[in-house]
C-alpha cells in the first residue's frame, strides 16, 4: 500500500489542519463570571418577571433562567382580552394554561395580567354594537370565564389595567379622549371599575384582586387620583386586595419622588406590587446610543434604591417586586420605542448585568 494513498492522506492532511486552525486560533473569550446569587433567595418577599409564553416554550436557557431566579410570575400578554376571547365568546386558553403548568411544576407564583384594560382589545370588541345591557354582559361574561377558568391556579389578578388618565387624574373615557380612552368607561359609565372587581370576585373568591397602573412616582396628581379610587373602592367594601404600581422607571427616575409615592401607597393599606418595574438607560432615544460603564452602574444603582425602598414596606403589604420580562433581548422597550435600550437586569445573552447586583444588593436590604 502506498504510503499516501488517498485513503489515509486526505484524512490525515483534514487533522493536521484543524489542528493547526485551532492552534492559531484566537483564544476563546473568558466566560462571564458565573455565581450562585439568586434574586428569589436574596429578597424576604416575593421577586417575579413578567414571562413571554414563546421564549417559555422554545428556549431552555430563558425557562431555566426564570426558574432559578425569580419566584413568581407575570403572565405578559397571554391573558389580556384578545388573546384570550379574540372572538366573541370563543375563549383560547392554551397559552394561559401552559404558563400554569410551567408556575405548577417549578413552584413559582402566578400573577395574572389582566382582565381589562382599554388597550389589547380585539377588533369585534372594538366594533361592538349593543345597548348599555350588551356591554355589561359582554364584560361580565369576559370576566367571569376567565377568572373561573383559572380559579384555584393564579394566586392573583391585575382585575383593572390604568383606567386613570395622565393629564387630569379623570377616568379614561373615549368620549373625551379617543386615542388614548377606555371603551369600558364610555359604555359602562365610571363604576365599571367596581363591578370588575366584584364580578372577579364572585368567579374566585381566594384571587387577590389588583387595581393596576404606571407614572404612579412622578405624576403626583395620577397618584392622589389612583389613591381615590382604590381607597373608595375598599370603603365601599368592593374586594380589593391591592395596588400595582408598574414602575417603568428610567436612570434618571427622582429617588425622592418615588419613596414619596411609595409612602402614599403604604397609607391605603393595600397590597403593594411594584408590578411591571423595569429601567431605561436611553430614555433620549439617542440612535447613537452606547450602554457605557457609567449608565451601568447607574442603572445598578437605581435597581438596588427601588429594592431598598421596597424593603420599608410592611410584611403584610408586600406582594413583591416584579420586572417586566427577563432580559433586555426581551423587553418591550426597545421594540416599542423603536430604539436601543437595555433595561432589565440581564442582558440578552442571559448574563447577570452590574443591574442584576445592584438590584441584588437592595433586596437585601
Ligand atoms: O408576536 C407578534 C409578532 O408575531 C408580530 O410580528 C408583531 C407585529 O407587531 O407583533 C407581535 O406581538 C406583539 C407582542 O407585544 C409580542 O411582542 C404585539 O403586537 C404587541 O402589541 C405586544 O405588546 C405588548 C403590549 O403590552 C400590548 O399588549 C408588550 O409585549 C407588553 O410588554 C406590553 O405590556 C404593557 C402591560 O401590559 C401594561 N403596562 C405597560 C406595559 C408595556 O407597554
Amino acid at each position: 500500500m502506498p504510503l499516501f494513498s488517498n485513503r489515509y492522506f486526505l484524512p490525515a492532511m483534514l487533522a493536521a489542519l484543524l489542528f493547526s486552525a485551532a492552534c492559531h486560533k484566537k483564544p476563546a473569550p473568558m466566560p462571564a463570571p458565573t455565581d450562585d446569587a439568586t434574586l428569589q433567595s436574596a429578597a424576604s418577599f416575593p421577586v417575579g418577571a413578567a414571562i413571554s409564553v414563546d421564549l417559555l416554550r422554545n428556549n431552555v436557557g430563558y425557562s431555566s433562567l426564570v426558574s432559578a431566579q425569580f419566584s413568581s410570575i407575570t403572565t405578559e400578554n397571554v391573558l389580556k382580552f384578545d388573546a384570550v376571547e379574540p372572538a366573541e365568546n370563543q375563549f383560547n386558553f392554551t397559552d394561559g394554561d401552559y404558563m400554569v403548568t410551567f408556575a405548577v411544576q417549578r413552584h413559582k407564583r402566578l400573577h395574572a395580567h389582566n382582565l381589562i384594560w382599554h388597550q389589547a382589545l380585539p377588533n369585534w370588541v372594538i366594533n361592538f354594537s349593543g345597548d348599555s345591557l350588551a356591554w355589561e354582559n359582554l364584560f361580565k361574561t369576559h370576566i367571569e370565564t376567565e377568572a373561573a377558568h383559572y380559579k384555584g391556579e393564579v394566586a392573583s389578578w391585575d382585575v383593572v389595567n390604568e383606567a386613570i388618565r395622565d393629564d387630569d387624574g379623570t377616568l379614561r373615557n373615549q368620549d373625551v379622549n379617543p386615542g388614548d380612552g377606555s371603551i369600558w368607561r364610555r359604555h359602562l359609565g365610571a363604576d365599571y371599575i367596581a363591578r370588575a372587581f366584584q364580578y372577579a370576585h364572585e368567579a374566585d373568591p381566594n384571587a387577590l384582586l389588583f387595581y393596576n397602573d404606571y407614572g404612579q412616582e412622578w405624576n403626583g396628581q395620577k397618584l392622589n387620583a389612583i389613591i381615590a379610587l382604590v381607597s373608595s373602592l375598599k370603603n365601599r367594601g368592593i374586594p380589593i386586595d391591592g395596588i400595582g404600581m408598574q414602575m417603568h422607571i428610567d436612570i434618571n427616575a427622582d429617588n425622592n419622588n418615588m419613596l414619596a409615592a411609595l409612602q402614599k401607597l403604604i397609607a391605603t393599606g393595600l397590597k403593594i406590587h411594584i408590578s411591571e418595574l423595569d429601567i431605561a438607560v436611553n430614555p433620549g432615544n439617542d440612535p447613537n446610543f452606547v450602554f457605557t460603564d457609567p449608565l451601568n452602574a447607574a442603572q445598578s444603582a437605581k435597581f438596588q434604591y427601588v429594592a431598598h425602598i421596597y424593603n420599608t414596606v410592611p410584611t403584610a403589604q408586600q406582594y413583591g417586586i416584579t420586572t417586566w420580562n427577563v432580559t433586555d433581548g426581551d423587553s418591550w422597550i426597545p421594540w416599542f420605542y423603536n430604539r436601543k435600550d437595555y433595561p432589565l437586569p440581564f442582558d440578552a445573552n442571559y448574563h447577570k448585568k452590574q443591574a442584576f447586583y445592584g438590584f441584588l444588593t437592595g433586596l437585601k436590604n
